[in-house]
């Protein structure tokens, strides 16, 4: 099974999680856009869906939902999202699409979090995938230092603006070894909008795509 098969597969068993009534949050990625293609034909059980980013908001207007917002619908019953990497954990790397701050909002804002993903983003140790680290622009460089001195090489992504109006620093070679300390300490970085570590909170459920099929990880 190819990857793209492996990311339809695990978006194909999440949709057994939109139940009758539902109000639903959407991530970001092409994990998900396999999910918004599985929501198509559930849309008259959906009583709310509300978007991680302007491309997924997009691509549900597009299959035909009224996307609502957080202000209106309140906390929400599901968030499924995808990852850049997950462990056993159930901590995630999320930010490759630079869409992580509205993400972890959501996902703060749900009642339960399925994380869908193929083999090839699960770890031991979370740091291989460079972690996305959102900055307000002025902040960029001072933000950039502090990384170095955490022993990681920090590389702004050039020309991207994410849908909040700042920058994405993207910070390689780290081992994140504890992602709850790591999380809370880049957090209080003075410039740092959101960290792409999601493990205070972390995904309740893991559905994993290997070429024997579907797993599902339940958080305990
Ligand atoms: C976007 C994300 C995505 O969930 C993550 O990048 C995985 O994307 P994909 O499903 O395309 O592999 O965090 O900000």
């Amino acid at each position: 099974m190819d990857q793209a098969e492996k990311k339809r597969q695990a978006a194909k068993a999440a949709a057994a999680f939109v139940e009758p009534g539902i109000r639903l949050g959407v991530g970001t990625g092409s994990t998900v856009n396999c999910f918004i293609d599985e929501l198509v034909p559930l849309r008259g059980r959906i009583s709310a869906v509300v978007a991680s980013s302007r491309e997924t908001e997009q691509r549900l207007r597009a299959a035909g939902f009224e996307v609502s917002d957080l202000a209106e619908t309140g906390d929400l019953d599901l968030y499924v999202d995808g990852a850049d990497e997950a462990n056993k954990h159930f901590h995630l790397i999320k930010g490759g699409g630079g869409a992580l701050t509205r993400e972890k909002v959501l996902a703060a804002a749900s009642r339960r979090f399925v994380c869908i993903i193929d083999d090839s983003k699960w770890v031991a140790v979370l740091g291989r995938f460079p972690l996305p680290v959102e900055v307000i622009p002025m902040a960029q460089s001072y933000v950039s230092r502090q990384m170095v001195r955490a022993r990681g090489q920090p590389i702004l992504r050039k020309g991207f603006v994410t849908d909040n109006g700042n920058a994405i620093i993207d910070v390689h070679n780290l081992s994140i070894t504890n992602p709850p300390d790591v999380e809370s300490r880049f957090n209080q970085i003075p410039g740092v909008v959101t960290v792409g570590i999601f493990a205070q909170r972390p995904a309740d459920v893991i559905l994993i795509a290997d070429d024997s099929g579907v797993k599902r990880l339940d958080r305990r």
